[in-house]
């Protein structure tokens, strides 16, 4: 006979938080969002942490290398989407690997021949102002001079006037050797009072640049999350069939983590999938799987070895598999006893494996409710969708900017390895649709006011930690009339504010 389940599964929207005491530290300022990404022993620290309890999903329409790079900069990290081919996946990784914080690979290059006219198109394309002068003309050729705003005059030169007659040639420039450290390059760009630092190999080639105003972005950018060579973290999914020459590739490129991208992960290929990574990898490659909504589905990755595990089955925001195929579970319940079953297994093993929330995040009160309920981290698609740094169009429809979200079940992405069951090698229905989502401008603005929203409810709950609020949380379901009681009511609004969502 079946099983029946028959409390009904609920979302976040049904749950709030009830304030606890908050002594006088409990402030926004005290407060960290520090959380484990990866598995961990009792009495250890996790291999990689997380700044900010967020990652971008794994999807065409989010996370790629500029997205990558936005988010590491801001503490998170994304998973590159694997719904494409396995070089231009891991080139993506490595875009973001190279990007070294502070050193910036030229991106407006010219040879010397090239005239005034090149160097306003190239302007023109790139917004960069300095542009490197290199015997070839490209990023990694020999540095020849600069030209910068301040070495032309449109009104009194020619549009043919070549490149060599007025750039500022090598010979006056202040440059730096390779192995030069971000601190040195920019005490170097104080002193000389630069506004750029090139880096230059032992043979003359050109390796990056240093710039004055990336200086101060560093430091308005605590929370970056780099690795031990002070690189970008970033993340990779990969999928239950080209693993055996999708992974190498990835951790090739230097993909820090992976995650097994799957709507359903409770099934042989995942298992499969773990174990051919760990016999070739050991430990070394981390691995999160999913996705599930029990018990069951937790304590079967867990045993597999997964290094996280992933919730959320049908509650994405342009996910139609509730509809389509009849399977999911409200994403709050599923946090809910996922991590109920993390802790037991934790208690029973002395291992934590970290549980993300995936998909359904509407509000940014979701994220803190998610954990409170005991996710480690969370898992959005629209909500990075919106930004500049994601890969889709900003386009304007109806008078109001957007940009373009689809999912990875819809027909324009295609993404049967994480849809197909059957091994048919395509997608035989959607799950997913095409949409807009609104235009929300810079990702670390919108970042840095989600998190501050987070801490300052922690603050209310009595908590200064992710930890500490998963203890002291006390959460109440909400009755239909009282989430109309939530937002402003029987009042005429005037206008909306900024921050309203
Ligand atoms: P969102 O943050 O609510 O937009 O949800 C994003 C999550 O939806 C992703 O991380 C995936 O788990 C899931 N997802 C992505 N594409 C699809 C799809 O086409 N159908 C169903 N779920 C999807």
């Amino acid at each position: 006979m079946a099983t029946y389940i028959n409390e009904p599964a609920h979302t976040f929207n049904e749950y709030l938080l009830i304030p606890g005491y908050s002594s006088s530290e409990c402030r926004p300022e005290n407060v960290s969002l520090h959380t484990p990404l990866v598995k961990f022993k009792k009495g250890e620290s996790p291999a990689i942490e997380l700044s900010i309890p967020m990652v971008s999903a794994i999807m065409q329409s989010v996370s790629n290398d500029t997205m990558g790079i936005a988010l590491a900069k801001a503490g998170g990290v994304s998973f590159i989407y694997g719904s494409q081919s396995i070089e231009s996946e891991a080139a993506m990784v490595a875009r973001v690997k190279s990007h070294k914080a502070g050193f910036v690979p030229s991106d407006s290059n010219v040879r010397p021949d090239a005239t005034l006219a090149d160097i306003l198109a190239l302007k023109e394309k790139t917004g960069h102002s300095t542009v490197a002068v290199t015997d070839d003309g490209t990023a990694n050729g020999k540095l020849v001079g600069i030209v910068s705003s301040r070495d032309y005059r449109v009104s009194r030169m020619q549009p043919t006037d070549k490149v060599s007659g007025f750039m500022t040639p090598l010979a006056r420039l202040i440059t730096a050797p390779d192995g030069t450290s971000l601190s040195e390059a920019n005490d170097i760009i104080w002193d000389k009072k630069l506004n750029s630092l090139p880096i230059v190999a032992k043979d003359g080639r050109l390796t990056a640049f240093v710039f004055r105003k990336d200086y101060s972005e560093h430091k308005e950018n605590p929370n970056e999350l780099l690795d031990d060579h002070k690189r970008y973290v970033v993340g990779a999914g990969i999928n239950s069939r080209d693993y055996k020459e999708r992974v190498p590739a990835l951790v090739k490129a230097g993909a820090d983590v992976l995650c097994i991208d799957s709507s359903e992960g409770f099934s042989e290929w995942q298992k499969l999938t773990l174990e051919w990574i760990r016999k070739e990898y050991g430990d070394a490659v981390k691995v999160g799987a999913g996705n599930v909504v029990d018990r069951e589905g937790f304590l079967f990755l867990a045993e597999c070895g997964a290094d996280f595990v992933k919730v959320g089955i049908g509650g994405g925001s342009i996910c139609i598999t509730r509809e389509t195929k009849g399977i999911g579970r409200g994403q709050a319940t599923s946090v809910i006893e996922v991590c109920q079953a993390r802790d037991e297994y934790y208690r029973k093993t002395g291992v934590y494996i970290p549980v993300c929330s995936d998909g359904g995040i509407v509000y940014d009160h979701h994220i803190t409710l998610a954990l409170a309920m005991g996710a480690d981290f969370v898992m959005l698609g629209r909500y990075f969708a919106r930004f500049d740094e994601s890969p889709s169009e900003k386009l304007l429809v109806g008078g109001t900017f957007v940009k373009e979200y689809w999912g990875e079940g819809s027909n324009r992405a295609r993404n049967w390895q994480r849809y197909d069951f059957g091994g048919a090698g395509k997608l035989s229905f959607e799950e997913g649709v095409d949409s807009y989502v609104p235009y929300a401008g810079p990702l670390k603005e919108n970042v840095e006011r989600t998190c501050l929203k987070i801490k300052s409810t922690m603050c209310n709950c009595g908590a200064v930690t992710i930890a500490e609020l998963q203890k002291k949380a006390k959460l109440t379901l909400v009755s239909a009339t009282s989430i109309v009681e939530g937002g402003a009511h029987d009042v005429i609004r005037k206008e909306k504010t900024a921050t309203e969502k």
